[in-house]
C-alpha cells in the first residue's frame, strides 16, 4: 500500500522510520518531510497545512493511508475532507480535534465528564479576566483559547504577570483569533508526564507513559521550547497512577463523547500534573507528540500501520500492543539560539558513523540536503537521537556517547534528558 505522512518534523521522521518496517507497506510520501525522510521515502514540495494539495496528490496517487502528524492540518479538519473522498486518513474529524484546538472546549468538555484538571474560568473580556485575577491572586495560567504554537500559555507567579500575559493574548492580540478568549486556571504543583492512548471511540489501548523536557537549558532552565527530548517510560506514572488516568481521564471522556455520537478515532494524548499519585490534566493534544513519539516508538514492537488500519476500520478492541520493555531516551540536538533566532545551513557531521551502530536511531527534524549530498541544518531543532538499553542510566550514556560522533556550528543539546526519572527513583 501506499502511505502519505504529514509532516516534516522529528516526529514525523520517527513515524516513517516505523511505518517503513511494515510488510504492509510498498510506498512512502512525506509532505514536505526533511533530508532524513527522503532517505527512507519521497518527499513531496506541500506544505502540511495546505490541505486541498494534499487531498489533490491522494487522490491522483491512490493513497491508501494518510498519518497526519501536526495538529494545524487536524483542527482545519483534514480527516472530514479526506473522508467526504472516500480516502483512509488517521485522526479525529475536526469537531473533536478541537480538544487540541480550543482550550475552552476541553476543559468545558473535561468539566462536563468530572476529569481532574485545574479550577477555571473562560472570559472573553479583558477587564472582566483582569477582575478575576484581583479577586484570585496569582500564581495563575492565563492560556490563549486557540493553537499558538506551544506560546499561548504563560505561567504567572505574580498578578502583574497576569495582567501582562491577558494584554499580550486579549489586548495586543499575540496570537490573533487564538486569543479571542482565555481560559484563567488554578496553578499547580508537581511533575509533567505524558499519556498517548490509541482509541477508535469504542476502545481505548494505552501507549507507554513518556516526559517531554520543555525547556531549552539542563535543569529546565530557559525559555520553553518545542521540546528538547523525551524518554520513556517515566517512573512517575506508577501502576497506580497509570490506571487512574486511564479509569478517570481517558474513558469517562472518549465513552462520554461516544454518548453523544461523537467517535474519537485517533490518538489522544494527554498532558498532566502528578503529585503524590494525584494527576490533572493540562491539556490534551490529538495527535503524536513531538519529542515523546520518537522516546516511545522505538518501544513498540507491533506494526503500527496494522493499528492504524484497525483503528479507521472501527476494530481497535482486536489489536494487541507488544513493548519493548527497555528504557528509551531521545535528545534532541538544536541549533544555536534556539528557541530563540538561530542560523540555517550548517555543515552536519557525523551521520554516516551511526549509521549501523545497534539501538541507536538517529531522527531528522530540521534538515536539508544539499546538491553535493551533504546533510545540512535547517530549523531549530535539527536532529533527535535515539537509544535504546536496559537500565536508566546505560540508556543516558549509549544515547551521549553517540552524540559525541555529531556536529555542527553552535550545536546545543540538553545534557540531563532523563536525570528526572533517575532522582525520582533515587527520592
Ligand atoms: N494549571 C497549570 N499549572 C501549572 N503549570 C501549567 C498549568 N497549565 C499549563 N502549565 C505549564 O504550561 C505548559 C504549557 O501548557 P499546555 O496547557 O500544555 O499548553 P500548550 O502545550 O498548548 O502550550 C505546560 O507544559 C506546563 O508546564
Ligand atoms: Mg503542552
Amino acid at each position: 500500500m501506499k502511505v502519505l505522512i504529514v509532516g516534516s518534523g522529528g516526529r514525523e521522521s520517527c513515524l516513517v522510520w516505523k511505518v517503513k518496517q511494515s510488510p504492509l507497506v510498498d510506498e512512502i510520501y512525506i509532505a514536505p518531510g526533511n533530508a532524513g525522510t527522503a532517505l527512507l521515502g519521497r518527499n513531496l514540495d506541500i506544505k502540511a497545512d495546505d490541505l486541498q494539495s494534499l487531498l489533490g496528490f491522494a487522490k491522483t496517487e491512490k493513497v491508501d493511508l494518510t498519518v497526519v502528524g501536526p495538529e494545524i492540518p487536524l483542527v482545519a479538519g483534514i480527516v472530514d475532507l479526506f473522508e467526504q473522498e472516500g480516502l483512509k486518513v488517521f485522526g479525529p474529524r475536526k469537531d473533536l480535534a478541537r480538544l487540541e484546538g480550543s482550550k475552552v472546549f476541553a476543559k468545558e468538555l473535561m468539566k462536563k465528564y468530572g476529569v481532574p484538571t485545574a479550577d477555571f474560568k473562560v472570559f472573553s473580556k479583558a477587564s472582566e479576566a483582569k477582575d478575576y485575577i484581583r479577586k484570585k491572586e496569582a500564581p495563575l495560567v492565563v492560556k490563549a483559547d486557540g493553537l499558538a504554537a506551544g506560546k499561548g500559555v504563560v505561567v504567572c507567579k505574580t498578578s502583574d504577570e497576569a495582567f501582562a500575559a491577558v494584554d499580550l493574548i486579549m489586548v495586543e492580540k499575540q496570537f490573533g483569533s487564538s486569543g479571542e478568549k482565555i481560559v484563567i486556571e488554578d496553578c499547580l504543583e508537581g511533575q509533567e508526564a505524558s499519556i498517548l492512548v490509541f482509541s477508535d471511540g469504542e476502545t481505548i489501548v494505552p501507549l507507554v507513559s513518556s516526559q517531554d523536557h520543555k525547556r531549552v537549558f539542563d535543569s529546565d532552565q530557559g525559555p520553553n521550547t518545542g521540546g528538547m527530548g523525551a524518554y520513556s517510560p517515566a517512573p512517575i506514572v506508577n501502576k497506580d497512577v497509570f490506571d487512574k488516568i486511564i479509569t478517570e481521564v481517558f474513558k469517562p471522556l472518549i465513552f462520554g463523547l461516544k454518548k453523544e455520537q461523537k467517535i474519537f478515532k485517533g490518538i489522544l494524548y494527554a498532558g498532566l500534573m502528578i503529585k503524590d499519585n494525584q494527576m490533572n490534566v493540562l491539556e490534551f493534544n490529538v495527535r503524536f507528540g513531538d519529542p515523546e513519539t520518537q522516546a516511545v516508538l522505538p518501544k513498540l514492537k507491533t506494526d503500527l500501520v496494522e493499528v492504524i488500519l484497525a483503528i479507521v476500520g472501527g476494530r481497535l478492541s482486536t489489536v494487541n500492543l507488544e513493548w519493548d520493555e527497555r528504557f528509551c531516551v531521545c535528545v534532541v540536538l538544536a541549533s544555536g539560539g534556539y528557541p530563540g533566532s538561530y542560523r540555517k545551513g550548517k555543515a552536519i557531521s557525523g551521520l554516516e558513523s551511526l549509521r549501523n551502530c545497534r539501538d541507536i536511531f538517529i531522527f531528522h527534524a530540521g534538515t536539508k540536503q544539499d546538491s553535493q549530498g551533504n546533510f545540512l541544518t535547517d530549523g531549530g531543532r535539527v536532529l533527535n537521537v535515539v537509544g535504546l538499553a536496559d537500565t536508566i542510566e546505560e540508556t543516558q550514556a549509549k544515547v551521549y556517547k553517540a552524540i559525541e560522533n555529531i556536529s555542527f556550528e553552535n550545536m546545543h543539546y540538553r545534557k540531563d534528558i532523563a536525570n528526572k526519572a533517575l532522582k525520582f527513583l533515587a527520592r
